[in-house]
């Protein structure tokens, strides 16, 4: 005998396909397409990503799962929907893009909605509220889809936004999830080492975006087992804008020339200094080497000494006696 579906998912689904035909196929949706198109979402992207749109009439959604004889308990558990004092139902989502949001079996448990209005006052995205079956911190956008793409492209590639991980998908890179916001989470760090041991970040360009980046990787690297590739793309784009404004083969360029993190931190560490300064340039120097001390590959270790030693144009010998030390007070 078939286990009984969660009536919160299949409510959901049913959802998914009422925003879904709103967007493509009613007067209701032609606000929710204007945009769309404003964005450069295609029709075969509308359907990977199952994009929907809330009409900014009231209640139409309610109505419709009224229709489809879900009850009102179960209504109000779902998310969808907030409650007036005297317990009246409303939808919650509206006149909004909707994004679907699934569980690690591609079960939709949530949506998040972008802001179609030019009402800043309003957020930008508004997401489903903590039910039964959606955790925010648990979920990751694309997941389910992108661990079948990860076999192909032997890692995934982890965005900020769920607009990143469309553009990136329509530019070849279909491996893409999004932590949904600058703040990864243990749970998800957890959800990915199931998955790959190889991880490509690619966050915002801007500074929150490379903040983030530093911050999540030495996430990943608390975890341990992961391969990591850090992107940092120039002029604050975030992916999405960046697919825009240089295309699909220049975006795939930036993924394969992702930085080692030792690459990234130097990087980071190297633009508080001015080189070419001696006093700067010695602090700089004891700050990278700092950074190579935690790497716990010897060999890996010597290689970026020597690399350093090279660039900053220093004998690797005296490089090599300070990290000695620095490992000591490490230890
Ligand atoms: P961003 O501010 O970078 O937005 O937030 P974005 O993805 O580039 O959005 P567009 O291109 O303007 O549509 C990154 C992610 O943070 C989460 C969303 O998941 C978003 O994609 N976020 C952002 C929210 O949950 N709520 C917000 O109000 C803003
Ligand atoms: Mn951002
Ligand atoms: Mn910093
Ligand atoms: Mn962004
Ligand atoms: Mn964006």
């Amino acid at each position: 005998t078939a286990v009984k579906a969660n009536p919160l998912i299949e409510l959901h689904r049913e959802a998914v396909n009422f925003y879904h035909r709103v967007l493509l196929s009613t007067k209701a949706g032609e606000r929710g397409m204007q945009y769309a198109e404003k964005r450069k979402l295609d029709q075969d992207t509308l359907e990977h990503f199952q994009i929907g749109y809330a009409p900014k009439q009231d209640n139409l959604l309610l109505t419709y799962l009224r229709g489809k004889k879900f009850d009102d308990d179960l209504l109000a558990k779902s998310g969808l929907f907030v409650q007036s004092k005297d317990g009246r139902l409303f939808d919650r989502f509206r006149d909004r893009l909707m994004f679907p949001l699934a569980n690690e079996n591609g079960q939709v448990i949530g949506f998040s909605g972008r802001r179609i209005s030019d009402d800043k006052t309003e957020a930008k995205y508004m997401n489903s509220p903590e039910t039964e079956i959606f955790t925010k911190s648990k979920v990751l956008f694309h997941f389910a889809e992108a661990k079948k793409a990860a076999r192909e492209e032997g890692h995934l590639v982890l965005y900020e936004g769920y607009m990143d991980v469309i553009s990136a998908y329509k530019a070849g890179v279909k491996s893409g999830i999004a932590s949904m916001g600058t703040s990864l989470t243990d749970q998800q760090v957890y959800m990915l080492r199931r998955v790959t041991s190889e991880i490509i970040i690619n966050y915002d360009g801007d500074d929150p975006g490379v903040h983030a980046e530093e911050r999540a990787a030495r996430m990943f690297e608390k975890a341990g087992g992961f391969k990591l590739g850090i992107v940092v793309l120039p002029e604050k784009l975030d992916p999405d804008e960046y697919v825009k404004k240089f295309g699909a083969e220049k975006y795939q360029k930036e993924i394969q020339g992702a930085l080692s993190p030792i690459d990234f931190f130097l990087q980071r560490i190297a633009k508080k200094f001015n080189l070419n300064n001696d006093r700067e340039k010695v602090t700089f120097l004891d700050e990278a080497v700092k950074e190579i001390a935690r790497v716990s590959n010897p060999v890996e270790q010597d290689l970026y000494l020597e690399k350093l030693a090279r660039e900053q144009n220093v004998s690797k010998d005296s490089l090599k006696a300070n990290l000695l030390r620095e490992r000591r007070r490490q230890n």
